[in-house]
This record gives structure tokens, C-alpha cells and sequence, in this order.
């Protein structure tokens, strides 16, 4: 395939992309934990699901756990980004740990809606992904009120109680077309389905898919910058395709983009999920230019300015150290 004249090149960038409030201060509080409290600090599970922030951490210090049975009695253990169900809580302090929880205030939002609507005795349908964290995390609050529902396809065999009193929420970082789907499915059995009090889809992942859409229907190549089990990332690959790109493929960094998928083609547009750091962008963009293409041209779709609070267990201590 011959390549398109350079004059005929484009790349666009999404804009917003990569880091979210949540992802930054989970970052953050797992750098300052190792500043004030020396390595190790261990993390349950990947503090954010990115493997090169993970990489960086461990480099620093952090010692990465599946399970709270790995960590030392007594030792400092910061909880991810994706949050962690009572139990992991309670079987913290059997084991005398000293916990700083990183869990994003956006999906502390969904476990207090989860609690509320089992003290009200609903029956609670989950839109979510089978054994993600955040799901396991969320579904722990009220175990015996919450059943978890992926697709429309499972609506049919949904089992409840009481048809009226039947209410749904959701995992952060879905695809909000596909999850008016399944809402959509779900109404339809339930008619009088109570909805959260407000979206469980966060800013950030409408954001992000919002900013995809408008780089994706000129775009003969739609790059994703994101881990292979960033729920967020791997949405933005298929609301691309669905809004129009001719093809789209999630990397991890540069070293993963085939030179092949820029054969013939004219427009890339790039963008990253919300646990990117910007660096691995700048990466695919570097690549880009040697390869011939023109500096990218910024589109904006949303402007972001949350900034969270870092955990408070943490405040108090960085206060302490002075
Ligand atoms: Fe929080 Fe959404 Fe980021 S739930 S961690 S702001 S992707």
C-alpha cells in the first residue's frame, strides 16, 4: 500500500485523555505513603490499572498483593483506586493493619447507594463486568440485595423478589450507550425500576468516550493508550469502532504499535484511558512524526477540573510529620 502524501496527514488527539482525578490521587497517595512512611508500602491489588504506574511504584517501594494474607501483620497497606467490600475492611483490622484507602470518592458514591438500597430492602441489578475489582468490591457491600447483570442478553434470567421493588446501578467505567441498553432491557421486565440518584458512569469515562466519538469518524486509525485490564481503555476502543473508525487497537506504549496498521493511512487520532500517564502518550506521538505525520491537533470536547482530596488517614499523617 502506498502511503498518503504528508500534506494529506493528520493526527488528532482527544482532549480530555488520560489521568482522572480518582487516578491521580491514588497515584499520589501511594508515592506520598512511601516518602512519609519508607518501603515497603504494600498495595492490595494494582493501585490503578496500568501496568507501567505499577511498574514505577514497585521500582520505588510499593509491594504489590493480591489478598491482605500476604501483608505483615502490623505493616501500612493502601486499598486501590477500584474500592474493596467490608470484608477486606474487617479482615484488615483482624490482621492489625494500617489501611489508607485510595478508593476513588466516585465509586465510594456507588457503595453508599448500594447500602441505601438494600436498607430499603430493593432488589439491586449491577451493570457491570464479572470479576472486576470495583464490581467485587461494590457487590460485597450488600451481597444478598445485589445480582450482577452484563449485558441486555441476561436480562430474561434476572430473578427478583419483588417485581416493584427492584432498583440498578453501575460500574464506573462502562460504555454509557451500551448501558442504556441493558437499562433499557431491564425497565422493560421492570417497569417501575428506581434509578441511582445520579450517574454511576463517572465524568471521566463519559468524558473520555465523548472525546473518542469526536476523533473516530474521520479517523482511518483510532490508537488507544491504556492497559489490556483498564476497564475504561478497552470501552474506548469500541466506541471508536462504533462511531466510526476504521480501525481502532489498544497499546500499552509504543513499543506495541505495529507499523503495518499505519499503511495508507491518512488520519490517527489518539487518545488514553484514565489511568495513562501522559508520557505514553507522548511516546505514540514521537513515534508518529518520525513516521512522517504532522504535529497533532488538539480536539476539545470537555473541560475537567475535579481535583480529589488525598485519603484522610493520610492527611492526618502528613499533618503529624509537619
Ligand atoms: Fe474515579 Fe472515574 Fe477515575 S470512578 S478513578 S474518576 S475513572
Amino acid at each position: 500500500v502506498l502511503s498518503p502524501d504528508e500534506a494529506e496527514r493528520a493526527v488528532l488527539l482527544a482532549a480530555p485523555r488520560g489521568y482522572c482525578a480518582g487516578v491521580d490521587r491514588a497515584v499520589v497517595t501511594v508515592e506520598k505513603a512511601l516518602d512519609l512512611y519508607g518501603s515497603p508500602v504494600y498495595v492490595r491489588k494494582q493501585i490503578v490499572h496500568n501496568k507501567h504506574v505499577v511498574a514505577d511504584l514497585e521500582s520505588r517501594g510499593a509491594v504489590f498483593v493480591e489478598e491482605l494474607q500476604e501483608v505483615p501483620a502490623g505493616a501500612t497497606v493502601v486499598f486501590s483506586a477500584h474500592g474493596v467490600s467490608p470484608e477486606v475492611h474487617r479482615q484488615a483490622e483482624e490482621r492489625d493493619l494500617k489501611t489508607i484507602d485510595a478508593t476513588c470518592p466516585l465509586v465510594t458514591k456507588v457503595h453508599h447507594e448500594a447500602k441505601r438500597f438494600a436498607a430499603d430492602d430493593y432488589d439491586i441489578l449491577l451493570i457491570g463486568h464479572e470479576g472486576h475489582e470495583e464490581v467485587e468490591g461494590t457487590a460485597g457491600e450488600a451481597p444478598d440485595h445485589i445480582q450482577l447483570v452484563q449485558s441486555p442478553a441476561d436480562v430474561p434470567g434476572i430473578v427478583v423478589r419483588d417485581p416493584a421493588r427492584v432498583a440498578w446501578l453501575s460500574q464506573t467505567t462502562l460504555s454509557v450507550d451500551e448501558t442504556l441498553e441493558t437499562v433499557a432491557a431491564i425497565r422493560e421486565r421492570f417497569p417501575l425500576l428506581l434509578d441511582p440518584p445520579s450517574d454511576d458512569i463517572c465524568y471521566a469515562t463519559q468524558n473520555r468516550q465523548l472525546a473518542v466519538k469526536e476523533i473516530s469518524p474521520e479517523a482511518d486509525l483510532v490508537i488507544v493508550v491504556g492497559s489490556a485490564n483498564s476497564s475504561n481503555s478497552v470501552r474506548l476502543v469500541e466506541v471508536a469502532l462504533e462511531a466510526g473508525a476504521k480501525a481502532s487497537y489498544r497499546i500499552d506504549d509504543v513499543s506495541e504499535l505495529d507499523d503495518a496498521w499505519l499503511d495508507g493511512v491518512r488520519t490517527v487520532s489518539v487518545t488514553s484511558g484514565a489511568s495513562v500517564p501522559e508520557t505514553l502518550v507522548d511516546g505514540v506521538l514521537a513515534h508518529l512524526s518520525e513516521r512522517g505525520y504532522p504535529d497533532a491537533r488538539a480536539v476539545h470536547s470537555a473541560e475537567e477540573s475535579l481535583i480529589f482530596s488525598l485519603p484522610k488517614e493520610l492527611r492526618r499523617d502528613l499533618k503529624a510529620a509537619g
